[in-house]
């Protein structure tokens, strides 16, 4: 990371803290590693996200349908998923000072290093290296790559590293109220298998007919061994999936469109589509027969937002198998069509977006720190250049001063556009400042109450990005407004 973007990502992060976006679990106990708590403006943001992706996936789509599954499931639901035996990071210790760390990281780490130093040959050596590595899950290659790299621990400086092995991700609990009588249950680790598990509940219940989607958002739990990055990497963070069900047969045809059309979701927020590349998988998770990442260019380089996985009917089969039930779909069109099959497992594809690490984009995207500077003095401000549908407040109401029936008018003015938008209202410090605070926080729209608002029931409108301002009605506001923050912005 060079130092420029090192700087930029540390004032993104305390930026953030700074103005009631993000905060460090339990703080006042010295924080809990790589968990964090959303303040007053990042649960707006983030449900703001959320709305977005829900209501394009959901609301835009006929065939697709949203739910709400237990973080708790049957423990069978995570053997069925190959989640005991095979959800594992290759970890290995370094013996000087006692830390842990994702072997294939320090690799990856490495490569980067070796990229930014213009050492693309070894770059790309390393990198097929590991590829192969760790589609064999030959953990001893793993090893011998971090020696033959000199690859050091950034605590310790030291290269006296164990072997590496294999360490399973996920949380598990007690179930039950007495101990003896209790089960062993797992953190759900990914919110995928409470979809697979509702597939026949949500087909039938809602008469559902091939291809169809079912959407949802919610929590997962994974005991990441190396938690960096801010929000990037959590123990406990949220999920936005959708799986796609189809024929047998049909996965490529859908994985190809799933790939576009998530990528568009993205780019319709006006991010240019060079921060953002495909990074098709050379080591295919357990259930999958073709995946690509989607990654933006975050300042510490490229890294995955979203994951779209094509993984056959490998879920529903197993779920078949360990819950004795039929998971099969009767294809009464196929039937018509003359083709050899009418029930059979459906095919998946899935799109898997980390909402804490859309909102982490979303925040860097937006940060920019502006010189205003002119000959005459000095001046600057720190602004978010958030997309307005997802900006956490819409509108700020300002009466120009605290007297002469501003503040009643100010008021009158907020009450009624609260009902339609989230709105702040502020009569503290001088108009410049007031701006400046809003900036900071993303708010597209400013309004200022005056005398003349008195006389002529009108208004001046500050816009966020062009510091424009302009008179209007106040009987136009509510239009206005609504124009530029509505969903169709970014659906239609
Ligand atoms: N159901 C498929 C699945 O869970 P994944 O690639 O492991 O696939 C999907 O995760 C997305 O979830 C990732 O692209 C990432 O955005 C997010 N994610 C995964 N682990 C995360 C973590 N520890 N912290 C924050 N986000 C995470």
């Amino acid at each position: 990371m060079s130092k420029n973007n090192d700087e930029i990502f540390k004032n993104v992060i305390s930026h953030a803290k700074e103005y009631g976006f993000v905060f460090q679990s339990s703080e006042i106990y010295d924080g809990l590693s790589a968990v964090y708590d959303y303040g007053q403006l990042g649960a707006e943001l983030k449900n703001n996200i959320k709305a977005y992706w829900w209501k394009s996936m959901v609301q835009m789509h006929e065939n697709i349908v949203g739910i709400d599954s237990a973080i708790f499931m049957h423990p069978k639901v995570w053997k069925a998923s190959g989640h005991v035996d095979g959800f594992n990071d290759p970890m290995i210790d370094n013996k000087d000072s006692k830390k842990r760390y994702r072997a294939d990281q320090l690799l990856e780490d490495k490569i980067t290093r070796y990229e930014k130093d213009g050492k693309t040959d070894k770059a790309n050596q390393l990198q097929e290296a590991m590829d192969n590595a760790l589609k064999a899950e030959d953990m001893t290659a793993l090893r011998d790559l971090i020696v033959e790299h000199e690859i050091a621990c950034p605590v310790s400086g030291t290269r006296n590293w164990t072997d590496v092995r294999q360490f399973n991700l996920m949380f598990s609990t007690q179930f039950g109220a007495m101990a003896e009588g209790s089960e062993e249950i797992y953190l759900r680790p990914e919110t995928a298998q409470g979809i697979f598990v509702n597939f026949l509940n949500v087909q039938k219940s809602g008469r559902m007919k091939i291809p169809f989607g079912i959407a949802q958002i919610g929590k997962a739990f994974r005991n990441e061994v190396i938690a960096r990055q801010f929000i990037m990497r959590m123990r406990e963070f949220e999920q936005m999936e959708m799986q796609f069900f189809v024929r047998p047969g049909e996965d490529k045809k859908w994985f190809d469109y799933w790939k576009i059309a998530r990528l568009k979701w993205h780019t319709a927020l006006g991010t240019s589509s060079e921060k953002y590349r495909f990074h098709d998988h050379v080591k295919l998770a357990h259930y999958a027969n073709a995946a690509t990442d989607i990654e933006f260019d975050f300042p510490f380089g490229f890294k995955e937002v979203e994951g779209i996985h094509s993984r056959t009917d490998f879920d529903l089969t197993q779920h078949q198998e360990f819950s004795g039930k039929k998971l099969q779909y009767f294809d009464s069109e196929l039937n018509e069509e003359g083709k050899p099959y009418g029930n059979y497992v459906p095919y998946v594809i899935e799109t898997s977006i980390g909402l804490d690490r859309m909102f982490l984009l979303t925040m860097i995207n937006a940060f920019e720190e502006q010189d205003l500077s002119t000959a005459e003095k000095k001046d600057s401000r720190t602004l978010l250049r958030l997309h307005p549908c997802l900006a956490p407040i819409k509108v700020a109401i300002f009466p120009l001063t605290k007297k002469d029936g501003l503040p009643e008018k100010a008021r009158e003015i907020m009450n009624s556009l609260k009902i339609d938008f989230n709105c702040v209202y502020e009569e503290k410090d001088a108009i410049g400042k007031r701006y400046r605070r809003q900036d900071a926080i993303g708010t597209p729209f400013c309004v200022t109450v005056d005398h003349q608002s008195l006389e002529d029931d009108t208004v001046t409108i500050r816009h966020r990005d062009s510091m424009e301002q302009e008179r209007v009605a106040i009987a136009d506001l509510e239009q206005m407004i609504g124009k530029r923050v509505s969903w169709r912005n970014l659906l239609a």
